[in-house]
This record gives structure tokens, sequence and C-alpha cells, in this order.
């Protein structure tokens, strides 16, 4: 199935039996929607990178919970549960950096122990809850985050967190589409080697909003940024720690160095489904390392190839190299486990 849509563009589409997942892999050339109808597909999807992005990933996989739940209520009424639980088992170990995947199937576990007259209606409900809650706390974001940046002229993202990576709007991206709404601001964007998510989708993303943007090389970042042209980056998240250590997609560690070389603020936009109030600090999160062959070029990928590849997909920003956490529930300046604790306390 072919769909073709000018803005806001959908990573996941609900259709009441069954989860339309567009194919990121193919963006920008084509715009394909592929069906799941079980865990085991929606699991393949999010592992296969289909779907990407730590809020859009923890959507599919609730999706993917409200499938199971579907199916193992027709096919074993007997015991529905264990075969739900099973399915959750699965999805959660399709990827193992973001958290929000394992916050939105602990939301599905704490359903499955209730007792429930209409298990396939609750699980829906909880799964399209936790997508449409997405999306308020984008545009909170948004808001929150493009008044930090008033009377800046610059701004550069990496990878891509847009609506793309969420259930919509975006986060890094949202505060970035709130901002322009607000002042002109050039918008830079890093191709996010090695899987492009910055050339191949949030140039894409931006400009099917009509909302200018410049692509660089990942290398060329430090040389912007001495040259005077941004005053931010701002990026999203796939984990942060009590204390303020944020894991993202490969190379932000990177940008947070540049840019304190350079006098330039860092700015990290995620809910509070991203906070992981579990892990004192970043060196406990556990950062995926992808298959060599999305890096090594083909000529190497043989039996007893001299050349391989490292292929860590996401890095740690110490807290010390970021200048404000913008949640949701409100905006953390220069954090701290402390500073970070008062989010705890907001309702
Ligand atoms: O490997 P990906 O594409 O899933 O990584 C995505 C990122 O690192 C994003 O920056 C992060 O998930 C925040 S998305 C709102």
């Amino acid at each position: 199935m072919t769909l073709q849509t000018k803005k806001s563009v959908q990573a996941l589409h609900w259709t009441g039996t069954s989860l339309k997942v567009l194919d990121q892999r193919q963006l920008p050339e084509t715009l394909v929607y592929d069906d799941y109808n079980d865990a085991a597909g929606v699991t393949e999807a999010i592992a296969t990178m289909r779907v990407r992005g730590a809020p859009a990933i923890g959507i599919a996989a609730a999706y993917g919970v409200a499938l199971s739940v579907i199916q193992h209520c027709a096919d074993a009424p007997a015991n529905w549960q264990q075969k739900v639980a099973d399915d959750i088992a699965l999805l959660a170990k399709s990827r193992p950096t973001a958290v929000n995947l394992f916050w939105a199937l602990a939301q599905m576990k704490v359903l499955l122990e209730q007792p429930l007259t209409n298990p396939q209606a609750a699980f829906i409900a909880c799964a399209e809850k936790i997508h449409a809650d997405d999306i308020v706390a984008n545009m909170t974001m948004g808001e929150l985050g493009a008044d930090l940046l008033t009377g800046v002229k610059g701004v550069m993202t990496h990878c891509n967190t847009g609506a793309l990576a969420t259930g919509g709007y975006g986060t890094a991206l949202g505060v970035i589409r709130s901002a322009t709404q607000r002042q002109p601001l050039n918008v830079y964007a890093g191709e996010t080697r090695p899987w492009l998510q910055g050339a191949r989708l949030t140039v894409w993303e931006l400009a099917q909003d009509e909302i200018p943007v410049t692509l660089l090389a990942d290398s060329a970042a430090a040389w912007l940024m001495k040259s005077g042209a941004i005053d931010w980056v701002i990026v999203g998240a796939d984990r942060i720690a009590a204390n303020g250590d944020t894991a993202n997609k490969i190379g932000t560690y990177s940008l947070a160095v540049l840019a304190k070389q350079h006098g330039v603020k860092f700015m990290v936009v995620a809910p509070t489904t991203t906070l992981d109030w579990t892990i004192e600090n970043g060196d406990q999160i556990d950062i995926e390392q992808r298959d060599q062959n999305e890096l090594l070029p083909a000529c190497y990928n043989k039996e007893g190839s001299l050349v391989s590849a490292w292929n860590p997909v996401f890095d740690v920003t110490p807290a010390e190299l970021i200048s404000a956490i913008v949640t949701e529930r409100g905006v953390v300046l220069n954090p701290t486990e402390q500073g970070m604790r008062g989010l705890k306390d907001v309702i």
C-alpha cells in the first residue's frame, strides 16, 4: 500500500485491527506502509528499523501487545494471558537502548494483571492513549524548548527526532517546529552516519512542513560551530539516567564536546517516558551494537576479510555537557541528579 501525505507524516497508523508502519528504510524515495497483525511482525519492524526513534518504538510495541491480545483471545481463549506475556518478552528483545520500549511494555504488563471484561478493547485503548499522550507531550516540549531560543539565529540537530520518531510532531524537531513559527531560524541537520537519519529523514520531514534546512556532513559540525552560525545544538534522547546523562544517536557525544569548545549551548528534548530512574548514570545504559555490515563496504563482507567494523549506534553524553533537558513536565537547566529529581515530583 502506498500513501501520499504532504504534511504531518505519520510513522504509525492504527486501523482498529492492524498497525500500519511506514517503512523508514525506504525514505525519502518511497513512502510505503506495511500492515502488521501480530507481535512477531511488530518486533521485526522495530528490530529492522522500519520504525525507529525512541517514542515511536514504544508506541509500536504497545500496539504490538494490543495485536497479541486480539490474536490470542481468539486462538487461545484459555491461556491468552500467557501467550501475551510471551509476546511482551519477544518485543522486549527487539532493541536494547531506548527505554520507551520497556516503559510501554511495563504499562501493558500492568494491564495484563487486571481482571478485564473486554481485554481487546482495554489493550487497544491503552496503546492509543500512549500514542496520544506522546503527541501532547511533544507539543508541550515544543513550546518550552522554543522559549529557550528567543533571539537565536541558528541551531543544529542530529538524527531524526520528528514525527517519524515519535507519535507525532517530534521532540528536538518539535522544538525546532515551534521555534520557526515564532521567529526566523537557520536550521542545520547533520547527516547522522551510518544510517543517515538526518540526510534521509530529517531534511525530508522539514521540507514536507516547508521549513528550510541545511544538511551537513557530520564531520563538518566543528567547522560550522567555529563559523558562529549556531547558538544551540538540539537533540532527542533514547534513555536519560537519573543524573541527566543522556544516551542518544551515535555522534551526539561528539557534538556536545564540540559545543562546549565553541560556547554553543546543548539542549536535550525528551518526554518523561525516556527517563530511566532505575539507573544512576549513563555507564549503566546498554548501548546497542548493530551488524557491522550496516557500515562495512560490501566487498569486505566475506569469509577471511581483514576488515571489520565497529558499529555502536548510540553514545552517552555526560550531564555536565548539557545546558538544558526539556521534558513535558518542565525544563532542567544544567542537569544534576538533584535537578532531575524535581521532574519526579511534578504530576
Ligand atoms: O537508531 P534510531 O534511529 O532509533 O535512533 C533514534 C535516535 O537516536 C533519536 O535521536 C532518539 O530516539 C530520539 S527520537 C525522538
